[in-house]
């Protein structure tokens, strides 16, 4: 019998020590001699025949047969786990020097772009972002804005009815109008948003743009906060060293009335290509709040002013990124759009 157990002993460790791979085959070995079935209890059965001495001597013999074999396994399993994770480190290696694989990022078309960096710089200087209706009523979009019927700025707006009252709005001015009725002064606002205008497709026009529309309602308003307020926007929208100037103009809803330049970024105002030559770029409408309006919202002139302004998203887009054509922000051009 002892030398059954150190037979099974000197086997099972040959046949450890020659396995190479699989955990399932250490997994077999040990079935095959520490399993119920196995060969080591096998031996133990037959212990019953033995005499009362030998039966302790080959009872602790086996043991330690036990012992040995089962360290043996276990050292073993501990040897094909750690080779198994060696493999699988090897195999997933990551070349971190490798070159990436850049995935291109999307980023906002240049109109959004541009009405953003508007609407920053105005929320920066307190103004509210609101928006208004783009089918809209006439009373706001004309009557409101102290344009009557069959006034003739009604012509200068080619623009598209839905019913006889109702239209697409031809400018984002009616924003001032539904602004004052809700909102008492003090008020200062700023509205983006498309308008729309029967107008034939070319290089400066679509019968679908973008107006910010800017107002400003309070007790001692002058143009001179206009002045003070568009040139801290012009400064900061082309550079601090942007001047402005102011031509007289006619708007039906703003007394005085004002179109607004800035002196030409690309060449400080000696003439060049942007600015064709002139030095100044034309880029606002502007001027007081006419008092028929604000008398039209139930806000008194006598004791309010204000001033607004309105300007082309689209141009402002186009002056700043030096694009000459304003079909090219229409037609998304990924050639055009991946400049940006
Ligand atoms: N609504 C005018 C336009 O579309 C611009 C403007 C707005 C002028 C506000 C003065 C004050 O031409």
């Amino acid at each position: 019998m002892k030398q059954m157990l150190e037979c099974i002993k000197q086997n099972a460790l040959e046949q450890l020590a020659s396995l190479s791979g699989e955990a399932s085959e250490l997994e077999a070995l040990k079935v095959r001699y520490l399993g119920k079935k196995g060969e080591l209890t096998a031996v133990l059965r037959g212990m019953g025949k033995l005499t009362p001495e030998e039966r302790p001597v080959i009872g602790q013999m086996a043991n330690e047969v036990r012992e040995i074999i089962e360290a043996a396994i276990e050292e073993k399993a501990a040897e094909l786990k750690e080779k198994a994770r060696a493999a699988k480190l090897a195999a997933e290696r990551l070349d971190v020097t490798m070159p990436a694989d850049m995935k291109e990022l999307g980023h906002r078309h240049p109109l959004a772009q541009v009405e953003r960096d508007l609407c920053d710089i105005f929320l920066s200087m307190g103004f509210d972002v609101v928006e208004g209706p783009e089918v809209e009523y006439d009373y706001y979009n004309f009557q409101a804005l102290n344009i009557p019927e069959n006034h003739p700025a009604r012509d200068t707006q080619d623009t598209f009815y839905i019913t006889e009252n109702i239209l697409l709005r031809s400018q984002t001015s009616p924003v001032q109008v539904r602004t004052m009725e809700q909102q008492r002064p003090p008020i200062r606002i700023v509205s983006p948003g498309r308008v729309y205008r029967s107008d034939a497709v070319d290089a400066t026009h679509s019968p679908v743009f973008h107006q910010l529309e800017g107002l400003v309602v309070d007790k001692g308003i002058t143009m001179g906060d206009l002045k003070g307020m568009l040139e801290t926007f012009a400064k900061n929208m082309f550079g601090s060293s942007t001047k402005l100037r102011f031509r007289p103009h006619h708007f039906p809803f703003t007394e005085p009335s004002a179109e607004v330049d800035v002196s030409c970024f690309v060449c400080g105002g000696e003439g060049c290509r942007l600015c064709k030559g002139e030095g100044w770029i034309e880029i606002l409408g502007a001027g007081m709040v006419h008092p028929n309006v604000l008398k039209g919202c139930n806000i008194d002139p006598d004791e309010y002013s204000g001033f607004a302004f309105g300007l082309g998203i689209e141009r402002i887009a186009m002056i700043k990124y030096g694009i000459d054509d304003m079909r090219l922000l229409y037609e998304n051009d990924m050639r055009f759009l991946s400049q940006f």
